[in-house]
């Protein structure tokens, strides 16, 4: 009898929001969690390697292990033993999409094994119901920048081009935020002027990430709905927030929920921002990883062997 086959799956780490696009933009950026899952005969093993691996946990509450049995929850039939390896890229607790990276890899996977009962839209909703947002999920499964809208049986997930003169530099410190406590942090109402205040700069955000446009893209990183709330969580925000600007980058936001810090600039300014950024947060005690990364235009990508 032949071998049953095995996946790989690579998922990419996306930054979500963007500023003013509070849960409903992302991009997908080019470091990835790796997934291996092979049918055995034997119990559920899982092996992680990589950055972060030592705060995973290994067993039923593993998220990828439960966006995998989610699957097979939704279609009635009994979950599998497999043998799963994972090599992790995307640190966890950071604000670069980690979670999305294990739920779209489970489902992935999942669904593969069991012949492909879900439709690629049905996917997308079951990690959006996982995850509780779409817009690491979304840019996660389908790679690009994506606005995400709509609710569900209705959504709608539409690609925006990301102008190839912008680079994305993502500042990851040595600690973690959970989303959970970034999100605990927010009011629960906004004023009419928040709320204008950030239609108007999501509108700009997608045209000056559309024409890399200068000015344009210095106005659109501001937002009024979750950043000023959650600075006070990540020591050193403001500081470094001074040194993207002094740097000559086009400004700063919170990736996801934080606490990576990342900017956007110009070609010829990478270099700069990259020094100020881990400079400025040193004079803070705070140790960072500085990676400038391209827009992932793939999205998930599986391989059966
Ligand atoms: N939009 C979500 C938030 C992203 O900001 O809470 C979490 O990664």
């Amino acid at each position: 009898m032949s071998k049953p086959e095995s996946v790989s799956i690579k998922v990419p780490a996306t930054t979500a929001n963007l500023g003013a696009g509070f849960d409903c933009i992302g991009v997908a950026l080019s470091l990835y969690n790796q997934f291996h899952f092979s049918p055995t005969d034997s119990p559920t093993k899982m092996t992680v390697k990589g950055f972060g691996a030592k705060s995973i946990s290994l067993g039923e509450d593993n998220l990828l292990y439960r966006a995998f049995s989610q699957l097979y929850k939704r279609i009635g039939k009994k979950v599998p033993p497999v043998e799963i390896t994972v090599k992790m890229n995307v640190p966890p607790a950071r604000g670069l999409g980690s979670s999305a990276t294990a739920i779209v890899g489970g489902l992935l996977a999942a669904n593969h094994f069991a012949s492909y009962p879900l439709s690629p839209q049905q996917l997308l909703d079951l990690a959006i119901e996982i995850e509780g947002h779409p817009d690491n999920v979304a840019p996660a499964m389908l790679g690009g920048c994506i606005l995400c809208v709509g609710e569900k049986s209705e959504r709608h997930f539409v690609p925006i081009e990301c102008h190839d003169s912008i680079c994305f530099v993502v500042a990851i410190p040595d600690f973690e935020l959970s989303t959970s406590q970034a999100r605990a942090v927010l009011p629960k109402s906004l004023s009419y002027q928040q709320a204008v205040f950030n239609i108007a700069h999501l509108g700009l955000l997608i045209k000056a990430l559309e024409t890399g446009k200068p000015e344009w893209l210095k106005e659109a990183l501001k937002d009024k709905l979750h950043q000023p709330y959650r600075q006070s969580l990540i020591r050193g925000y403001e500081r470094v927030s001074k040194a993207v600007a002094a740097a000559g980058g086009y400004g700063m936001v919170i990736s996801g929920a934080g606490p990576t810090l990342l900017a956007l600039c110009h070609p010829s300014q990478v270099s700069a921002v990259m020094e100020a950024m881990e400079t400025a947060w040193s004079k803070e005690g705070v140790k960072a990883v500085v990676k400038c990364l391209q827009v992932d235009r793939e999205g998930a990508q599986m391989t059966v062997s």
